[in-house]
């Protein structure tokens, strides 16, 4: 314990709803007699926080350590300021379980080689060292500038060829996104082109496609609902398992031929070589295999957001139409585009803001810390509430309001609070993929916008975590050639 000032108040004087004797707080989540739902933790936070302020107590979680909702961007702030060398975030349970206990045989063999995701401390303090130095280079991300517009091209080709005679996307257009989006990522972190709107099927394609799809399906459901899996391997937990089984050796299958390759080039020429290069071939299939589990639905669910945002909004279309033409003139695009398209950048950062996928981002505690003036004990899991801070009057004005303008050209005037919208996270442990994620998105978006001209003309949808927020219902999109 630390010496901490008389004027600190004790965690138990923090606010938050009282957990019952033996049911806790976890009844409170029981479809029909609860009143919270965890698909819908962006109303019970909003909600939370009008109850009882900004810093709210939640507590007698079946299975789970006690939490701390934190509202406050400069908590946020001095909380994250003062990480240690080794941020803990909490992480999947099963993940934990598949990486540490099922397969330690894989993981355990050399020292420091279990990946970022799931894994904390030293371990995960060295692992990230060594991507991070390939993954986060100046040019890593631009590398892939030219594949990655390729792979958006076959998208909207994609799109022209499943549009009903509305021109309409199909109800499961979230399921086409997701496709792009794992094209996008196995070019970058696996150096090959699924081509995975054209499948075929017993192609190692489709099985990794099938993989991913299972891996997302169950990882929400594994996490969100009761641990049955803690007890017996259920159906789906067996399911899930196989999956990444079948992912790791996908990654481990591309190692092998990045060796080749760079043993007949006498170099490297990708970002998977370069891991294999820098830090041997086990990281590299490790750190391929992270990026698979976080950096697929993440991306998909942030452009499905961002489409739907945009085809409510003729007129901001419009005014990227605008600056798309005059950057790229009907040319390709290359390195450096996006940078002359503030306004593209601006509206992406706006849905991020309103709809961020990851609604809050945490750590566990890895000491005691004063938060919000509570002595708040080692092991707590903080929870930065971004949704709902982004969504805030306090931190942005007229928050309700979709207004790109507000993140360019902004004078101190109009400066919002650096903390309240975090949607990559922050500091030692942010997101190792968001230079990869960003060329992405904003190459996607500048093609569709290129393209088509997007309307929606349907109920509008509301948003509900699944485990991403994401827009609650078919995608019916009318995208029109422009
Ligand atoms: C819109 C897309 C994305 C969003 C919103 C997003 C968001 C996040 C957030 C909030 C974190 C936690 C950061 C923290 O704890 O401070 C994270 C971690 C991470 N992300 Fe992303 N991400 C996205 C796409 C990607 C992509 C495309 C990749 C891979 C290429 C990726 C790889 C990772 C990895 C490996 C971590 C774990 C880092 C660590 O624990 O050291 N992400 N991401």
């Amino acid at each position: 314990m630390f010496d901490v000032a008389p004027s600190v108040k004790s965690w138990e004087d923090v606010p938050g709803p009282r957990p019952l004797p033996l049911l806790g707080n976890t009844w409170r989540f029981t479809p029909y007699i609860g009143g919270y739902s965890v698909e819908h933790i962006d109303k019970v936070c909003l909600a939370l926080r009008e109850e009882f302020g900004n810093c709210v107590k939640m507590t007698g979680l079946l299975g789970r350590p006690d939490m701390l909702f934190v509202f406050d961007a400069s908590e946020v702030e001095r909380v994250f300021r003062g990480e240690d060398a080794a941020p803990h975030r909490p992480s999947m349970p099963s993940l934990n379980y598949y990486k540490h206990t099922l397969r330690k045989d894989f993981f355990g063999a050399e020292e420091n080689c279990a990946g970022v995701i799931a894994v904390h401390g030293d371990q995960w303090s060295a692992f990230r060292t060594k991507v991070s130095r390939v993954a986060l280079s100046a040019g890593a991300a631009a590398q892939y500038t030219v594949p990655v517009a390729e792979v958006a091209d076959a998208f909207i080709q994609r799109i022209r060829s499943i549009r009903n005679e509305d021109s309409e996307t199909p109800a499961d257009f979230l399921n086409e996104v997701h496709k792009w989006s794992l094209e996008s990522l196995s070019l970058i972190a696996l150096d090959t082109r699924l081509n995975c709107f054209n499948a075929s099927e017993d192609s190692e394609s489709m099985r990794l496609i099938d993989a991913v799809q299972t891996f997302f399906l169950s990882v929400g459901e594994l996490e969100l609902r009761a641990p049955w899996w803690r007890l017996y391997p259920t159906k789906m937990f067996r399911q899930y398992v196989a999956a990444l089984d079948t992912i790791l050796s996908v990654t481990l299958s591309h190692v092998e031929k990045a060796l080749k390759e760079i043993k007949a080039n006498g170099s490297s020429k990708s970002l998977l070589q370069d891991l294999v290069t820098a830090a041997g071939p086990r990281v590299a299939a490790v750190a391929a295999l992270d990026l698979f589990l976080v950096g697929i639905d993440t991306t998909s669910n942030a452009v499905a957001s961002i489409l739907y945002q945009l085809a409510l909004r003729p007129q901001v279309q419009e005014r990227m139409y605008e600056e798309i033409s005059k950057v790229l003139q009907d040319r390709p695009m290359k390195p450096g585009d996006v940078n002359q398209m503030p306004y593209l950048k601006a509206c992406v950062k706006e849905v991020m803001r309103m709809y961020p996928v990851v609604v809050g981002n945490g750590r566990q505690l890895t000491k005691d810390t004063v938060v919000c003036g509570y002595n708040i004990p080692k092991g707590t899991q903080v929870i930065f509430q971004h949704y709902v801070m982004g969504n805030s009057d306090d931190y942005f004005t007229n928050a309700s309001e979709f207004r790109p303008e507000r993140w360019m050209n902004r004078s101190p005037a109009q400066k919002h609070h650096a903390f309240a919208s975090l949607p990559f996270g922050y500091g030692k442990r942010m997101c190792l993929g968001r230079r990869f994620a960003e060329l992405e998105i904003h190459t996607v978006i500048c093609k569709m916008v290129q393209a088509f001209k997007m309307e929606y003309h349907h109920e509008p949808m509301d948003y509900h975590i699944h485990p991403m927020y994401t827009p609650n219902g078919p995608i019916r999109l009318k995208l029109m050639d422009r």
